[in-house]
């Protein structure tokens, strides 16, 4: 049996729909920015891409929140849902859709859908006990809870006992398809270790869960009972599906699901596995739907070593992040610096060193250095050199040659760490390079064609090395292929069709005698933080 039918001439991914209680903070930012790196790779590479973020908006959690501001619901997910785009602004995102709970055709598709499960006769009335975490909003079995029934994950909040009768979806039943899915489907979760959770949780034996709720109106009402409340997380999963919706389009499930799905990948951060690895495959198996393709569950993020929270008063605020660094260098810092699917810490400290020797020293100083070379031993352009005039074994060359495919591969299956390992071994490479070739003696000697082939080779390498790193720090890559004499913008969504990846992924393309542009540098060197 296949249960998603994998398109492999167009690429969707999401990132999750964030909560609008509060403004976004480093966690959505991170999911997001890795979202928006995986969509811009696929775009590089020609792909119709469709990249999905936006924000839930129902449930008990934001209804309580806006009480406390004496705010509306509505006003409040209005005004929250602003600073989200604002920050995706900030941090160069290129999403296609938001997708906002409270939209007016995302219930005309939670209808349909609910109808489709309810005919399936998976959805029937009992009574709920149990403690209910609403900050998760999701019942928590007791192994889950610490003393005093607090949350494991909101560790400052207390579960509340309820005790409701409540609509419930026959999860129960899914249990041998979704056993049949992550064994015939294994890269369905990812990675490993979060598939083996998956898998023990499964094991365990699957619990019918419930699908509304009582005493709580900030939601659809369920069909076929308007005295319920839909559960917000029925609701939520949804939203991926209305989101595929053009805007002229009615709102059908079939329009809906006409070209875009099933989704690629759901990236989501690992508290959030068992919706999307779990409850919603079943669903969409209820519904008659064939499931995403991929479920990809990161890590969690700390702050010098220490859980963030409020009250901990240690949060990182994306946004005072970026005004004082900028978004690529924001973005490279989380993407190089943690190894994509585990844990990871931010410390300031190890921000700064980072990007100062990667950006500032080994890639920025490489371009300016080589560049100021080339004014000085040759004239204002690319030298009179081609990439074949160099040999295959050529220290640089021999690496650059293979690297698009070490690199490719490392996007395709995320490690974006590793990616930027392999580009930034080439680059240090460079730097060796240069120096052991030492052209300025070789001019002084004068042999200009090899102070050419040498300052062309290191040029070429640069060049290669800003176009694989275009996916995440695009603005630098713009930089750099402007001095190279490019006129290429990798922040145009058609950067694909602009230049082709089969082209610019390959060693030995920079055009001989291309003009170059004035040396500056790319990436100012930061100053340590302030003890
Ligand atoms: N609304 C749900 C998702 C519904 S999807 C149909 C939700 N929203 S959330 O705003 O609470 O969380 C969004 C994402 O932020 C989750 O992927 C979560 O893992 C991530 N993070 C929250 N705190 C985080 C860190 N400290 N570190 C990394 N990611 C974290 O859940």
């Amino acid at each position: 049996m296949t249960f998603s039918a994998i398109n492999n001439d167009r690429f969707s991914i999401t990132t999750p729909l964030y909560y609008v209680n509060d403004l976004p903070h480093i966690g959505s930012a991170y999911t997001t920015i890795a979202a928006d790196v995986i969509a811009r790779f696929n775009r590089l590479q020609g792909k119709p891409v469709l990249m999905i973020t936006g924000t839930d908006e129902h449930g008990q959690k934001i209804q309580r929140t806006a009480e406390a501001l004496g705010r509306s619901p509505q006003e409040h997910c209005d005004q929250v849902v602003a600073g989200f785009k604002s920050l995706w602004d900030q941090l160069n995102i290129q999403y296609d859709r938001f997708s906002r709970t409270t939209a007016t055709r995302h219930e005309a598709i939670v209808n349909e859908f609910f109808q489709r499960v309810w005919e399936q006769g998976d959805i029937y009335l009992g009574q709920q006990q149990g403690w209910y975490c609403v900050s998760c909003e999701e019942f928590k079995e007791d192994r889950d809870l610490l003393d005093g029934h607090r949350c494991s994950i909101h560790t400052n909040r207390e579960a509340e006992w309820r005790d409701e009768q409540n609509y419930f979806f026959r999860l129960s039943k899914y249990q041998h398809q979704l056993e049949q899915l992550y064994q015939e489907q294994p890269e369905f979760i990812q990675p490993e270790s979060r598939r083996n959770e998956v898998l023990s949780f499964v094991n365990r034996g699957l619990q019918d869960f419930s699908v509304s709720r009582v005493n709580m109106d900030w939601g659809f009402p369920v069909p076929v009972d308007p005295n319920h409340t839909l559960y917000v997380w029925f609701d939520a999963l949804l939203a991926y599906v209305t989101a595929l919706l053009e805007p002229e389009d009615e709102p059908t499930l079939e329009k809906a699901l006409s070209y875009w799905w099933p989704i690629s990948i759901h990236l989501i951060g690992k508290d959030i596995l068992r919706f999307h690895a779990v409850y919603w495959p079943a669903m969409l198996m209820s519904a008659g739907l064939p499931v995403s393709c991929r479920v990809f569950g990161h890590g969690f993020l700390t702050k010098d070593g220490q859980k963030m929270g409020k009250s901990l008063g240690n949060v990182i605020d994306p946004v005072e992040l970026i005004s004082r660094y900028g978004s690529d260098a924001v973005r490279y810092y989380f993407l190089k610096e943690i190894e994509f699917g585990r844990d990871g810490d931010f410390s300031e400290l190890r921000f700064v060193n980072t990007l100062n020797a990667d950006l500032a020293n080994d890639l920025g100083n490489l371009l300016n250095r080589t560049l100021k070379m080339v004014q000085k031993y040759c004239d204002r352009n690319v030298p009179s050199v081609a990439g074949n005039d160099i040999v295959d074994s050529d220290l640089l060359k021999s690496k650059g040659l293979i690297l698009a495919k070490e690199v490719t591969q490392a996007y395709e299956a995320l490690a974006f760490s590793h990616a930027c390992e392999a580009i930034f071994a080439l680059v240090r490479a460079s730097n060796k390079y240069i120096d052991e070739q030492a052209p300025w003696t070789l001019y002084k000697q004068g042999q200009q064609a090899t102070v050419e082939q040498v300052l062309y080779t290191v040029l070429e390498t640069v060049r290669l090395a800003a176009y694989l790193l275009s996916p995440i720090i695009p603005n630098i890559s713009n930089a750099v292929y402007r001095q190279l004499g490019f006129s290429v913008d990798f922040n145009q969504k058609e950067i694909g069709a602009a230049i082709a990846f089969d082209d610019h992924a390959r060693w030995g393309i920079l055009p001989s005698g291309q003009a170059l542009g004035d040396p500056e540098p790319i990436f100012r060197r930061l100053d340590p933080p302030a003890e």
